[in-house]
């Protein structure tokens, strides 16, 4: 058994709890920031490939007791780096420290890369070279209160880096913690959701992805696929079991709407590249004139909340968007739940609602929620329902 840990968004470590409860591992515990849990190598590779609110998955490699920069080089030298990387191939190591003997993180982390650096040369006479951007092995040291532990980076690049969006959009909202919103609510997982403010339709294209139960690794390479102790015939089976698990269709359509058109053409090509343009639809309209056109049990929507208010979008304009977002809940969501993100009080209390959970969550540096809300069948115009209530 590997101990790992899986690092998320803070505030979805239930999220990603459950998802690793279910993959089989065993003594899972969240965290914050991530969630610590124990496995056969066979799990790491689940996990990569099937984690959607994770966006990375370490190995421990070592854990130790330290009390100076040359007891941490010699529990580093103990390691088979063989394993691990060639001596062609580069490596990177960033630290963390805390309450220990040293308080420089940097000259922890060349501590640790020397040690890497001269476990080779004493080998091969030949040293690999480190390369911080994209290094084939990616070392994470945590030294707190003169311990030391050292993971392996199994997945390369942050695992919401799907393969699906070849560019990086201007929503802060990505794709892991999308996917953590969605599991972290009470969406039946097989039901229609509507996003009228989808933007670059990245809660449409995640909930498709787990209404389709499809891996969300399945179109990206990960960081140990490079190593020598890759072993290919487990990672292919491992895919093979996500291929066959897949859905191909679904008896139901996601929608979605934007008024801007340059989002829509982004979401529309993300649509196509994840595959799942057989059942997300999308449309252009204002919030307060999108009309459905067919059944759906959820709403899950990030409006702006003015996180990048330039010139194009004013404080006006937002006010603007969740006065007509709440005019859409009210009028055409009568007997739906609706989940708004959001990260400003003051712009929810615009919607007129009274939210009956809610889920903290980080986005980028601010602190958000998400609210749920259960909207009567039968409402009235904007305003009739709740009004007052704390949001
Ligand atoms: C924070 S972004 C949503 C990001 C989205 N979740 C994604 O995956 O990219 C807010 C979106 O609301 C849209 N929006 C703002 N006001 C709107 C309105 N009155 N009607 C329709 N869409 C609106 C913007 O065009 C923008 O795409």
């Amino acid at each position: 058994m590997n101990e790992y840990f899986a690092t998320c968004t803070l505030g979805l470590e239930d999220a990603l709890s459950a998802e690793l409860v279910a993959l089989g591992a065993t003594d899972v515990e969240a965290l914050r920031g991530g969630v610590r849990f124990f496995g056969e190598p066979e799990l790491a590779y689940a996990a990569n490939l099937w984690l959607r609110s994770a966006t990375r998955v370490q190995e421990l490699l070592l854990r130790s007791e330290v009390d100076s920069p040359d007891a941490m080089y010699a529990a580093v030298q103990t390691i088979d780096w063989s394993r691990c990387m060639t001596v062609e191939q580069t490596l990177a190591v960033e630290a963390a420290v805390r309450d220990s003997f040293s308080t420089h993180s940097g000259f922890v982390a060349l501590k640790v890369k020397d040690a890497v650096v001269d476990w080779f040369r004493e080998r091969h006479r030949r040293r690999p070279s480190v390369d911080p951007k994209d290094p084939h092995l990616a070392l994470h040291l945590v030294l707190r209160r003169n311990v030391m532990t050292l993971y392996r980076n199994l997945s390369g690049a942050s695992l919401h880096k799907r393969g699906y969006r070849p560019i990086q959009v201007k929503s802060p909202l990505n794709e892991a913690t999308a996917a953590g919103l969605l599991l972290a609510s009470d969406w039946d997982r097989r039901s229609a959701i509507v996003d009228p403010m989808c933007g670059s339709a990245t809660f449409l294209i995640e909930a498709a992805w787990i209404a389709m139960q499809r891996a969300p690794g399945l179109g990206r390479r990960f960081a140990f696929e490079r190593w020598p102790d890759f072993d290919r015939d487990l990672w292919i089976a491992t895919k093979q079991v996500a291929e066959e698990r897949m859905l191909r269709e679904l008896p139901f359509r996601f929608q979605g709407s934007d008024h801007h058109a340059g989002a829509l053409s982004l979401a529309e090509r993300a649509i196509r590249a994840a595959q799942v343009h057989g059942c997300v639809e999308l449309s252009q309209s204002d919030v307060d004139t999108f009309v459905p056109s067919h059944p759906f049990s959820t709403v899950f929507v990030n409006p702006p909340w003015g996180e990048r208010l330039s010139e194009e979008e004013s404080g006006d304009d937002v006010e603007d968007a969740w006065t007509r977002l709440s005019h859409f809940l009210h009028r055409q969501c009568g007997g739906k739940t609706a989940y708004v993100l959001s990260g400003n009080e003051s712009l929810t209390r615009l919607l007129g609602l009274r939210a009956s959970r809610r889920i903290p969550v980080m986005v980028g540096p601010i602190e958000c929620r998400l609210l749920k809300y259960e909207i009567r069948a039968k409402s009235g115009p904007a305003g009739d329902q709740d009004r007052g209530g704390s949001a």
